[in-house]
């Protein structure tokens, strides 16, 4: 018999005895399953999107909103901070985004679909902490070298302010753009793809 023989007999077994253990515990479990068939009003709108006004947001400044249950940064970029981004390219572990997490309609460096304004999920891909807004320049403590971004304060790890990680840190990917959408200049809806909205 053949390699593919024997492969095809294993398989046909395996399905059948998954289908046994997959209609046993189906029976089993009927009753505690029906709750989440019909999820409750909090846990939809836990799930939903999220609309902001980001009209408030001042040059330079962050706004942060809250998107399933995570925390979701808007920063309004200044003509300087873009410049920089470009600048510090070099010193990005993933500068073009290519294996973080984003949606195909951002650009993948400065990471958003109108340049001035970015969002990320503020929860940093090393073990989930929260990192800082740190928008000002050479402050003593992140060294003359830094031109602003995020900093967590669990292991150190730092940003730009398009959310991509510097080189050799502990946090391993950019920090994730969620789907978003404009509504209009001001109204952005967080959670929803822009074909979408
Ligand atoms: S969780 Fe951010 S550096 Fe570890």
């Amino acid at each position: 018999m053949s390699n593919d023989g024997v492969n095809a007999g294993r398989r046909r077994f395996l399905v059948a005895a998954t289908s046994v253990v997959g209609a046993a515990g189906a029976v089993g479990a009927a009753v505690p399953f029906v709750g989440s068939w019909f999820p409750s009003a909090k846990a939809k709108a836990a799930g939903a999107p999220v609309k902001v006004n980001i009209s408030k947001i001042e040059p330079g400044q962050q706004m942060v909103a809250e998107w399933r249950g995570q925390p979701v940064f808007i920063v309004r970029r200044t003509e300087e901070i873009l410049a920089n981004l470009k600048k510090i390219e070099p010193s990005m572990s993933d500068p073009a985004s290519e294996a973080s997490v984003q949606p195909e309609y951002v650009d993948p460096h400065v990471r958003s679909i109108k340049p001035e304004i970015v969002i990320l999920v503020g929860l940093c891909t090393h073990l989930g902490c929260s990192p800082s807004f740190r928008p000002e320049v050479a402050p003593a403590d992140l060294g003359p070298d830094w031109v602003g971004g995020y900093f967590c304060p669990c292991h150190g790890s730092r940003y730009d302010l398009a959310g991509r990680v510097y080189k050799a840190q502990p946090a391993p990917l950019n920090l994730p753009v969620p789907p978003h959408a404009y509504e209009s200049d001001n109204v952005v809806i967080i959670g929803v793809d822009q074909e979408n909205a």
